[in-house]
């Protein structure tokens, strides 16, 4: 089932994802998250990171498992997935490094990395939260519309599209990795509850496909989430109504 929350404009989306999120914690204090990267958490995780210094939200029982990173980029490059988690939410509250998992861009075995990294979670007790952001092209984590997709972390090949979006991050477009490790559709489907948040008139679209559709597709892969039981959509108007 799917419910949507509409907020006024970024702030008070990221106000009513906050509200889940510190809510959830308060309730399991050794709660596993699963993160996300990208612009639109950006707002919630500034919100969190006020709980923690203001009402006192502790993180130090949270396990974190971030859903994608470049592959080649280690987490001191300023557009790795790891650097901006420790610049937008970790460096700010008192989650205990060792319980972050990112994926590692720079691991030697992928293939190898990528099982080690499901069953990482698995043993976490698997993922009670899951955030997630969606592409212009409809694509969660770094699951990129195909013929077919992923069931579990992967190396996955950006699209275009993606790479080009994507390259605001990166001093040129050159620069942005061809490849990224990612969580798979079914690893993403596994976790108990699911939250998406999508703001502006981008993502307008997308969110309209989704709400309007009965059908999943490979090409469109944030449709898997109609196969969730526990989907809470979190929107601005301008995502809402283009
Ligand atoms: C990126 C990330 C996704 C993210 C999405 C939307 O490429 N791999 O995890 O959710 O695209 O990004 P943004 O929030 O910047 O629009």
């Amino acid at each position: 089932m799917m419910k949507i929350f509409v907020g006024k404009n970024y702030e008070e989306m990221s106000k009513i994802a906050a509200k889940i999120f510190i809510g959830a914690i308060k309730e399991k204090p050794n709660i596993v998250l699963g993160l996300a990267t990208g612009s639109t958490p950006i707002g919630l995780y500034k919100e969190l990171i006020r709980a923690h210094k203001e009402e006192g939200l502790d993180f130090s029982r949270v396990t974190s498992f971030n859903l994608d990173e470049y592959v080649g980029l280690s987490p001191e490059h300023p557009s790795s997935y790891g650097y901006y988690m420790k610049e937008e939410l970790f460096d700010h509250v008192n989650i205990l490094r060792g319980n972050t998992h990112i994926p590692d861009g720079k691991a030697e075995n992928v293939e190898e990395y990528c099982k080690v990294y499901d069953e990482m979670i698995e043993k976490a007790g698997g993922i009670d939260i899951q955030l997630l952001g969606v592409g212009e092209n409809g694509h969660i984590a770094f699951n990129e519309p195909d013929e077919s997709l992923s069931l579990g972390t992967t190396i996955v090949k950006l699209t275009e599209n993606t790479i080009e979006v994507n390259s605001r991050f990166f001093e040129s477009i050159e620069e942005v990795p061809k490849t990224a490790i990612s969580m798979g559709i079914g690893g993403i489907l596994k976790a108990k509850k699911i939250v998406l948040l999508a703001n502006g008139e981008k993502k307008a679209p997308v969110i309209k496909e989704l709400l309007n559709t009965d059908r999943v597709s490979t090409k469109f892969p944030v449709s898997f989430l109609l196969l969730h039981p526990d989907v809470t959509i979190i929107v601005d108007e301008e995502a809402y109504n283009g």
